[in-house]
């Protein structure tokens, strides 16, 4: 195979940026089809990319496909991985992979002895701050306290699901994901103030070797926040999502006298790396950067958090592999 043949399926706020992708990896990737539901999306399909098969289901296509980008609601994830697995295409699936831990079981099970490609949409591993830190997060000290926000205004999306299955997803993935101590038990609380699903989340992780984390993350916030901060004996280091900066206040004063080093990292394009990564994992047979297991502990995790924000109780974790 010289190039993947793709559909993108969902052409919403997010489905549109996938398609841009394909179109800036045309040398390893040739577009086919748009599966888009509903009329309007498809019109906006039609007029963006008039080159390219628009269609309303994922069947009608099945057989001139190699693979397939899914970026539809996460209630469709399960339906729409599972029929892409069992025809024998490789998927890209959008955070979450499925919507809780029955689902996760079942695509297990379908996805087992499957010899096809399944990446999972876990954007925010791709920050240029993680390669840097790699090394120090490794070699921390233990215990350490992991602190991470991501809070925004009210936008009114994706309020089909719960604050924690659209947001928390991403940094209950990065602290796996970033840190060796595996989740043991998480105690959650959080509050519905405008939709009737967990608008506000804090997530209280127990780790291993007296490792903790907090997470907390809202959409009704008065302004938008994004950054991680880590403190252990050695120090705290403090990674500013937004204007990409990295601030470390050590034990001892750096070597120029001060207290506090500052350094910036690139701003990357994540969508675009994430399309390579699934293209070189077709083609080269490269590693996959966000596999299945990742994807489902991720839900797995969030499933414990929206356990405890139900039963105000702390949930064991079973993180597996
Ligand atoms: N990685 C990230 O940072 C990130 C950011 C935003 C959204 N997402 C994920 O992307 C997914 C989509 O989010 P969005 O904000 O683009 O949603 P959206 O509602 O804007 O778009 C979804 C589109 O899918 C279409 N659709 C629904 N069912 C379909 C089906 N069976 N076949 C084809 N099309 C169908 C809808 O008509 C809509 O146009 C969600 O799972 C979300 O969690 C990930």
């Amino acid at each position: 195979m010289n190039k993947v043949r793709v559909a993108v399926l969902g052409y919403g706020h997010l489905g549109k940026w996938h398609c841009q992708k394909v179109e800036a990896n045309s040398d390893m990737a040739q577009f086919v089809a748009i599966v888009e539901k509903f009329p309007q999306g498809q019109e906006a399909a039609k007029a963006n990319h008039p080159h390219v098969r628009v269609v309303s289901d994922i069947k009608d296509i099945i057989q001139d496909i190699d693979a397939a980008f899914i970026v539809t609601p996460t209630s469709t994830h399960f339906e729409l991985v599972s029929y892409l697995l069992e025809n024998g295409k490789h998927v890209f699936c959008e955070k979450p992979v499925c919507s809780n831990d029955l689902e996760s079981k079942k695509l297990a099970e379908i996805a087992k002895n499957k010899n096809l490609i399944l990446q999972v949409g876990h954007s925010e591993r791709f920050h240029e701050a993680w390669e840097i830190l790699k090394e120090k997060f490794s070699s921390l000290p233990t215990p350490f306290t992991v602190r991470i926000n991501r809070l925004a205004a009210f936008k009114g999306r994706a309020t089909d699901v719960d604050v924690v299955q659209d947001l928390a997803i991403h940094d209950l993935d990065l602290l796996m994901f970033l840190f060796a101590p595996r989740p043991v038990s998480i105690n959650a609380h959080g509050f519905k103030i405008r939709t009737d699903k967990w608008d506000h989340a804090s997530i209280h992780v127990e780790m291993e070797k007296g490792c903790q984390a907090i997470i907390t993350v809202g959409r009704n916030h008065v302004k938008e926040i994004r950054d991680l901060e880590v403190f252990s004996k050695d120090g705290a280091i403090y990674v500013d999502l937004f204007n990409n900066k990295i601030y470390e206040a050590s034990s001892s004063q750096f070597s120029d006298g001060a207290f506090v080093k500052e350094d910036s990292y690139t701003k990357r394009d994540h969508l675009l790396l994430e399309h390579k990564a699934f293209y070189q994992s077709i083609l080269k047979g490269s590693p996959t950067v966000v596999d299945l297991k990742a994807g489902l502990n991720a839900v797995h995790l969030v499933d414990c958090s929206l356990k405890s924000m139900d039963q105000l109780n702390p949930v064991t974790v079973n993180i597996h592999g």
